[in-house]
């Protein structure tokens, strides 16, 4: 089968939950089910995993791990994580691969590259209403402006004069337009000026950091006893809720239900050189005491 997207530092993964045979598995991003597909041929455990995607696209690619009894959920992690700890499901096996996968950034027609001409959506769950279109046409200049500081990084000053340019262009309808726009009133830089704006409009669209947060604190209780768990993050915000999180619970000392690890770990220089989107993949875990 066609590899639509390479799983990023599967190795270390494997090497982080050390899958065993009859474990089960909650995926809570499973995506092309790269990383799944591998835990799985360890683990054999299909009738006791999990695999979650908020993404129907990304489901449809899991007909065979389907076939064999695994479950899949349509819906974002923290209703899945919601709902499984209502019924009280535990898993050997945790693992969070945070963001879009290259099959949602490569189709134009979602809108989330601004290399691809597309519609402005860069919704991951097409069911739902918000899409870019609606934050970039009808959000004020102000919510604009701290949407790109805060999601996109953008220093203040720029990210109000975009705000500003954004509202008197508009209304836009394509990815290229709103790019040429950056483009148009952004200095030179070493990437291209969208880069920082689209990460912001996508974080807001798909109210990435707030799920985030508010999906860790039930991961303990999701973990059996030995359970590991497993996050991968892409920038600096989604590393940092998750580093503050295991922080907080190494504070509880023997109060807290994880073992928890400083450490991280980052791709290895073959890998850097394979796939590019490696580069600012770091891996945080943790065991359930
Ligand atoms: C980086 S990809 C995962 C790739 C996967 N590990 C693989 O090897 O194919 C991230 C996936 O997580 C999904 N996703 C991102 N945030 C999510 C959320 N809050 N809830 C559920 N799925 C989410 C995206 O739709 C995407 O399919």
């Amino acid at each position: 089968m066609e590899q639509l997207h390479q799983p990023v530092m599967l190795a270390e993964v494997l090497n982080v939950l050390q899958p065993k045979d009859g474990e089960s598995l909650l995926d809570l991003t499973a995506g092309f089910g790269g990383h799944a597909r591998a835990i799985l041929q360890a683990t054999k455990a299909y009738k006791k995993s999990v695999l979650v995607d908020r993404d129907q696209m990304a489901l449809d690619s899991l007909n065979d791990i389907k076939a064999q009894g695994a479950t899949l959920m349509h819906a974002d992690f923290l209703a899945a994580a919601r709902e499984l700890a209502q019924t009280k499901r535990r898993f050997d096996l945790i693992l969070a691969d945070l963001g879009v996968s290259s099959p949602q950034l490569d189709r134009g027609e979602r809108g989330f590259s601004f290399m691809r001409e597309g519609d402005l959506d860069m919704r991951m769950d097409q069911t739902q209403t918000l899409t870019a279109k609606t934050v970039v046409n009808t959000y004020s200049e102000r919510d604009l402006a701290n949407i790109f500081v805060k999601y996109g990084e953008v220093r203040s000053g720029m990210a109000i004069k975009i705000a500003r340019e954004i509202t008197h262009a508009r209304p836009f309808s394509t990815t290229q337009e709103l790019a040429d726009l950056i483009k148009k009133h952004s200095p030179y830089s070493r990437h291209h000026p969208a880069t920082q704006f689209f990460q912001a409009l996508r974080i807001e669209v798909n109210d990435e950091l707030g799920l985030l947060e508010r999906m860790l604190p039930l991961l303990p209780d999701l973990l059996n006893p030995g359970g590991r768990l497993c996050i991968i993050s892409f920038h600096s915000l989604e590393d940092r809720i998750v580093k503050t999180w295991l922080t907080d619970e190494a504070n509880k000392g023997l109060e807290s239900k994880l073992i928890t690890n400083k450490k991280f770990l980052t791709a290895g220089v073959q890998e850097l050189a394979n796939n590019p989107r490696a580069r600012s993949a770091k891996i945080r875990f943790a065991a359930r005491a």
